[in-house]
């Protein structure tokens, strides 16, 4: 596929799936339980573009798809927004009650009291810094620590795929099949961070094979993401 077809492909993809949520959600299409089904999708949602993400330094490196660098960063903050989605429908969920208003207690409770709430929190605030430094801007300010800063995006997909196996409640094997992609687009990884490590650190990691081209959009290969690693 070309680079822009690829970059067409994911700009849709999220941006229907936002308008089809918003669409079942406010013509009563998302069943009994609009707003708890709305959680789960925007969760899966997130999920799924966290692990699309994770999958595109992988694909270039082994298999030399460089296209696939150009909508990584895209990816990643479409992950952070739909994660952000779903944060704000729990709060909602949890924090909204009929008549009374915002009850910071029950948000608090639901929170902390749930490991599986815990672990996405955790994941979620991993995800902030990477959002917030994933312009070039920031790059270049932060220098070699980008990179570094930038693999805490392991921990929060890590941290994510406890969250994901902790509040499911009925059949594990769908989950299991979801953070068994994500767990071994993680392994892939080792190679590389072992690479890294022995020629000397985060800039010496296995260079991504994209084309180099003259273009000033083809520099956003190597742009980063808010999920770089
Ligand atoms: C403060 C942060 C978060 C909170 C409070 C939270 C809360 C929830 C809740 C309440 C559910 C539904 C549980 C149920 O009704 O059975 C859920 C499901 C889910 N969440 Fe989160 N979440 C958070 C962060 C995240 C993040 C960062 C991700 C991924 C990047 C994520 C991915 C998922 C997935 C994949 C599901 C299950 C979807 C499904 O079963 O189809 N969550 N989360």
């Amino acid at each position: 596929m070309k680079i822009a077809k690829l970059q067409w492909a994911v700009h849709l993809g999220a941006l229907l799936t936002l308008a089809w949520l918003a669409f079942a959600f406010f013509t009563g299409r998302l069943g009994a339980n609009p707003i708890r089904e709305l959680t789960l999708r925007t969760g899966l949602a997130a999920f799924i573009l966290l692990g699309l993400s994770l999958a595109c330094t992988p694909l270039n490196a082994f298999l030399g798809w460089g296209g696939v660098m150009r909508v990584r960063r895209a990816l990643g903050l479409y992950a952070f927004l739909f994660a952000s989605l779903h944060l704000a429908v729990f709060l909602y969920d949890y924090g909204w009650i009929a008549g009374e208003g915002f009850d910071a207690g029950s948000v608090y409770q639901a929170l902390f009291e749930k490991r599986y709430a815990l672990a996405g929190l955790a994941a979620f605030l991993l995800l902030v810094p990477l959002a917030v430094t994933s312009t070039r801007g920031w790059q270049r300010r932060l220098g070699p620590r980008w990179q570094t800063l930038h693999r805490l995006v392991y921990v929060a997909a890590l941290l994510a795929s406890l969250h994901f196996i902790w509040q499911t409640k009925a059949d594990l094997r769908v989950t299991l099949m979801y953070v068994g992609a994500v767990v071994a687009l993680l392994l892939l990884r080792l190679p590389l961070l072992v690479q890294a490590a022995r020629h000397g650190g985060p800039e010496a990691r296995t260079p991504p094979r994209v084309a180099e081209s003259s273009e000033p959009d083809e520099a956003a290969s190597s742009r980063p993401d808010p999920v770089r690693r």
